[in-house]
């Protein structure tokens, strides 16, 4: 397996399951320190069980991400156990079940709206001066098919992700020259346990398995993509070159 990641460091949300588990364990394979994150415990210990195996690194920090008022305990700790940070993966999302807009109750949608969009720009502020210190860094906030889709019924997880496509443009055009890099990344339908709740009237089996989309997220890292900036992007189109 070829070392491409050797002395990165990126931190990966959602990596206790899902597409980010995948991510994870294919970035420790390919020689980076992963650090993972995500709520359950166990499956954060499967994703470090899995890069090891791989023979990476891997440290867990189990975090809710809606806990805001942590965010600066975060930082304080990883920044004396890490020099810079080389990649920010958001893949940590959340939606319970589809319901149409007319239904929705305000706390289920601003819920919706803390971890699928809040978040993933709260953690990117607070990152940055980790990301700074790298020579070149990538993030990547995850989207979906309603990046671009009007579908009906995904309420404030449908926003949300629509909202980060323009995210990622904001954040660069504020960091125009830098050598840090932010663009979305959509990775189409893959069989997760956020799919199975969500696309009820698919079967699983039609869609493809999450390490399907794996060499996109490691494209979209590595320095071979240096030139996408600001960008909302389709794993599909990425995994073609
Ligand atoms: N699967 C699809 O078909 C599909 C399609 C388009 C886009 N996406 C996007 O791809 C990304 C990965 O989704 P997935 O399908 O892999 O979902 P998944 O299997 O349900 O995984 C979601 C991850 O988010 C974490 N998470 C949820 N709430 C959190 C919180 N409050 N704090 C910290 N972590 C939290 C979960 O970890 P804990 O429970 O341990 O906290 C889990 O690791 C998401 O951004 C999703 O929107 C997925």
């Amino acid at each position: 397996m070829s070392k491409a990641f050797k002395d990165r460091i990126i931190m990966v949300t959602g990596a206790s399951d899902g597409i980010g588990s995948h991510v994870a364990a294919a970035l420790g394979a390919a020689g980076a320190s992963v650090i993972a994150t995500g709520r359950n415990e166990d499956g954060l210990q499967e994703t470090l069980e899995r890069i090891e195996e791989l023979g990476g690194r891997c440290l867990c920090v189990p975090f809710d991400l809606t806990d805001f008022e942590s965010y600066g305990k975060l930082f304080l700790s990883l920044k004396d156990q890490i020099p810079h940070l080389d990649g920010l993966v958001h893949c940590a999302a959340s939606i319970d079940r589809c319901t149409p807009m007319q239904y929705i109750k305000t706390e289920a949608f601003r819920e919706s709206l803390d971890i699928n969009l809040t978040a993933p720009n709260m953690l990117t502020q607070m990152m940055l001066p980790l990301l700074k210190r790298a020579e070149s860094a990538s993030v990547i906030f995850t989207s979906c098919d309603m990046v671009d889709e009007d579908q009906t019924n995904w309420h404030a997880y449908g926003m949300a992700k629509r909202a980060l496509a323009y995210a990622a443009a904001m954040w660069q055009s504020e960091h125009e020259d830098k050598p840090y890099r932010f663009n979305t990344l959509n990775p189409g339908k893959v069989r997760t346990a956020l799919f199975k709740r969500t696309y009820g009237g698919m079967h699983p089996k039609e869609v493809p398995a999450p390490g399907s989309v794996v060499p996109a997220y490691l494209y979209l890292l590595s320095d071979a993509s240096k030139e996408l900036r600001g960008q909302s992007l389709h794993a599909r189109d990425l995994i073609k070159k």
